[in-house]
């Protein structure tokens, strides 16, 4: 994937009338999701009419702290880190059991959207009549097309919308902000704000940038995202999956090796987002049909591999002892070769 496809990319013609479209989100078109959906022309105007002393109460109103509309009864007490970008669209972590799906079901959530790579628990929503959509990102940022993706699915499906990661703090509230942003339902800044709310860590510099660098998107270009919406996402093959966590676990080896800080000859790796990878693909590759080929302690044998992944990136999370990060790292290693020495070199 290349940086010009990443949302990171579209910042880069920037001009007086992304300014323009940026006070607009920021004044009348946050007042109602339908009000966004003006057509460029009248964004204009609207920004145009504002005096150089609405702008400047704007743009000091974008900067304050934003309500966080709690969602009552719902934030705080589920563990899921809700946090409501609007009242439509509400971010959060994975929902795990029927107590979570319950929670989700008695606030009235119509959608789930996924953007974790872990396949969702579809048949659990469905016995609470919500409807599953998945839609996985990664840590860097998000693709262009996936970005219209989700906005396009928060604007059309029956809300509210719940979406969400795996521990709803980076990628969730990521797509939650950009998806408010290019329906013009917030202003950048407040997106922003709330995803510092979220957790979300500033090494994921990706996700923010895609939100920073948004503007709002008019509807003929939403109207051209794909549609399918699918339940779940196909998930890349065994083999593919496994070279995939081969590049993450090699990148945070460098890391070790710079003395945990981003290695100077790479420096665009973020070494949060390699954990974080690493942890998502073992997390999947655990469901993986592929273990059927082999004797039960292969499917143990991922799950150990998984767990020093987890453990692993909470170390790196907590910024732990470099002695400690390496002893993590090395489990990780050592749960590779325990699985590979049986089942993939001696085939
Ligand atoms: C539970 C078993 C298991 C664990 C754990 C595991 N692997 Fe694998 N891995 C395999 C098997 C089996 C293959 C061979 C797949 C095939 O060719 O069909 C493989 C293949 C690979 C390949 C070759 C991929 C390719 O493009 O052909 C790489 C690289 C790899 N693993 C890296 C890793 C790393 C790094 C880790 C640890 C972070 C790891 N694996 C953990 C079972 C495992």
């Amino acid at each position: 994937m290349t940086s010009t496809r990443q949302c990171g990319g579209i910042a880069k013609g920037a001009s007086a009338f992304a300014i323009l479209l940026l006070l607009c989100a920021a004044t009348a078109c946050d007042s109602s999701k339908d009000a966004s959906r003006n057509d460029n022309s009248s964004a204009k105007q609207t920004a145009t009419d504002k005096s150089a002393d609405e702008s400047a109460a704007t743009a000091e109103a974008a900067n304050r702290e934003p309500p966080v509309e709690s969602v009552p009864g719902m934030a705080g007490q589920s563990g899921l880190n809700i946090i409501a970008f609007t009242p439509h669209l509400i971010s959060g972590a994975v929902p795990e059991n029927t107590a979570d799906f319950a929670l989700l079901a008695n606030h009235k959530i119509k959608t789930i959207i996924s953007v974790d790579g872990a396949t969702p628990d579809v048949e659990e929503a469905k016995r609470f009549g919500i409807r599953y959509v998945h839609l996985p990102i990664g840590y860097h940022g998000i693709d262009k097309e996936r970005q219209m993706e989700i906005a396009r699915a928060v604007r059309d499906l029956p809300g509210p919308l719940y979406l969400h990661c795996h521990h709803g703090k980076h990628r969730g509230p990521a797509a939650a902000a950009s998806a408010a942003v290019a329906l013009g339902m917030l202003p950048n800044e407040q997106a922003i704000t709330l995803m510092k709310h979220a957790g979300t860590s500033p090494s994921y510099a990706g996700l923010y940038q895609c939100v920073s660098d948004l503007k709002k998107v008019p509807d003929v270009e939403l109207d051209m995202a794909p549609t399918l919406f699918p339940e779940t996402a196909p998930v890349p093959g065994f083999v593919k999956a496994m070279s995939q966590v081969s590049h993450a676990y090699d990148h945070l080896k460098q890391v070790r090796d710079a003395d945990w800080q981003v290695p100077e000859d790479h420096p665009d790796l973020v070494p949060l987002a390699e954990a974080g990878k690493l942890e998502n693909l073992l997390r999947a590759l655990r469901e993986d049909p592929e273990h059927k080929k082999y004797p039960p302690d292969f499917k143990d044998m991922m799950e150990e591999s998984w767990q020093s992944a987890v453990d692993f990136e909470k170390l790196l999370t907590d910024k732990a002892d470099p002695d400690d990060l390496k002893k993590a790292l090395d489990r990780v290693g050592q749960s590779c070769k325990a699985c590979h020495t049986p089942y993939r070199n001696k085939k």
